[in-house]
């Protein structure tokens, strides 16, 4: 089983390109089955969630091509409407195939994603939407049966402002004639990415980035070109990293007003910042202080992403602070592995107080979800000694080259065996 061996202490330094956002290329990407033609995306990261869509949207028939990071997928050829059960457990983010498959063919079966390392991930509000559009949905023993029973655009309102609903419902809604209007929807910068595509596609759709969005459906669409935004929370890890660390890093290709909230926790800890357009330069003479509250939140609140990497952080930094985890109930399952490093971080429910051990020590520690195993790398980069981080295929989910871009920034990480 490989593991990275980080040597840590080492100040980071230099410019990084971050890759495409996990995030926004995986609705983008079940989007492409809208339109029987062949769509091209630009910046399409190479990661083990996007293969394993990718082998999604092969075996419901579409032909896909890679080539770098350019992604093409011809959906004239989809002869499909079922995803079996093994592709639906590789990834739970895969239930947002259920609008788009809805959309153009009018039927989807898939089978529950159930749940997930983060614990009980519900899809209630996905399936009441879209019933609520006129879909037909039979659950029977963890499988999704769904017809379009004369789905029309509706008013909805969304309880909790999910970012996967509120996209899946975008991709129903572009095949459902008349006007949809999702009230408390998400805003996150992804779902505006996702709109852009959708209106190069020829789609009318309008709102997202803000809690209304609308979608007058039913109108023919055509294959588009599309370059998908930069990952924010990549961004933030290295961020996280060179705070913790030291050192002095530049990222580009990402957006910093969408990281306003980690930017302040940053600042507030300790590390100096300056953004321009598309790039945001960090540089930090560790140890971290401790900072105000850091509470999860929907965007543009501090993203829950985000929580495990900041922790990280700051547990081998200096002073208190108190993590208050508002999104997913089971989001600390990183801090026994950070507490191998002699982190002191007690937990109580949704709340970890991290009070900072001035520096973390190495050990052999285990990835237990993607962010989380990402926490472990930032904490492995500051610690004294040799820290070795296993269970890597949690990272690969969402991390490009994780490794090679830390050595381009001076860090000591070897992918072992
Ligand atoms: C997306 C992101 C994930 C991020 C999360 C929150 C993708 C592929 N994943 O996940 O990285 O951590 O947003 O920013 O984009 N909920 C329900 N019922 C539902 C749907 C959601 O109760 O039908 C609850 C969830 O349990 C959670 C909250 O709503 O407590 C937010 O979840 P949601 O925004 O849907 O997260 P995802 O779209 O799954």
């Amino acid at each position: 089983m490989s593991y990275y061996e980080i040597q840590g202490g080492r100040p980071l330094e230099g410019t990084l390109a971050i890759h495409g956002a996990k995030n926004s290329v995986l609705p983008i990407l079940a989007a492409c089955l809208l339109v029987p033609g062949q769509c091209i995306l630009h910046n399409c990261p190479d990661l083990s969630d996007v293969s394993a869509t990718l082998d999604i949207l092969r075996l419901l028939g579409c032909r896909v091509d890679r080539s770098g990071d350019t992604v093409s997928v011809d959906a004239g050829t989809l002869s499909r409407s079922g995803i079996p059960e093994r592709l639906m457990r590789e990834m739970r983010s895969s239930v947002i195939f259920l609008g788009a498959l809805l959309a153009r063919l009018g039927a989807a079966e898939l089978s529950y994603p159930g749940g997930c390392e983060l614990g009980s991930r519900p899809i209630d509000l996905h399936l009441s939407a879209l019933r609520t559009l006129g879909a037909e949905i039979k659950e029977e023993q963890g499988a999704l049966c769904c017809r379009d029973e004369g789905m029309r655009g509706r008013e909805l309102c969304l309880s909790i402002p999910s970012v996967g609903a509120t996209e899946n419902i975008m991709l129903a809604a572009c095949g459902c004639p008349g006007l949809t209007t999702i009230v408390g929807a998400a805003r996150e910068p992804e779902i505006v990415d996702l709109q852009n595509f959708l209106q190069e596609m020829g789609a009318a759709v309008t709102g997202a980035g803000t809690s209304t969005v609308a979608i007058r459906g039913g109108l023919p669409l055509h294959p588009a070109e599309h370059r998908v935004m930069g990952d924010r929370i990549a961004a933030a890890t290295y961020l996280c990293a060179a705070a913790a660390a030291g050192g002095e890093i530049e990222v580009t290709g990402v957006e910093p007003g969408y990281l306003t909230a980690v930017l302040a926790c940053l600042e507030e800890a300790g590390c100096t910042l300056h953004a321009g357009p598309e790039t945001i330069v960090l540089a930090s003479s560790a140890p971290l202080k401790g900072i105000s509250p850091v509470r999860t939140a929907p965007y543009p609140g501090f993203p829950t992403d985000c929580q495990a990497i900041l922790m990280a952080a700051l547990a081998g930094g200096e002073g208190a602070t108190l993590f208050v985890e508002n999104i997913f109930d089971s989001r600390y399952r990183h801090v026994d592995e950070l507490r191998r490093m002699g982190a002191d971080i007690q937990v109580a429910g949704q709340a970890a107080m991290v009070s900072g051990v001035g520096r973390l020590h190495a050990a052999a520690v285990r990835s237990t979800d993607l962010r989380g195993g990402a926490a472990l790398v930032v904490a492995g980069l500051a610690a004294e000694g040799v820290t070795r981080v296993s269970e890597l295929r949690h990272i690969r989910r969402g991390y490009q080259a994780l490794d090679e871009n830390l050595r381009t920034l001076g860090a000591e990480i070897r992918l072992l065996p």
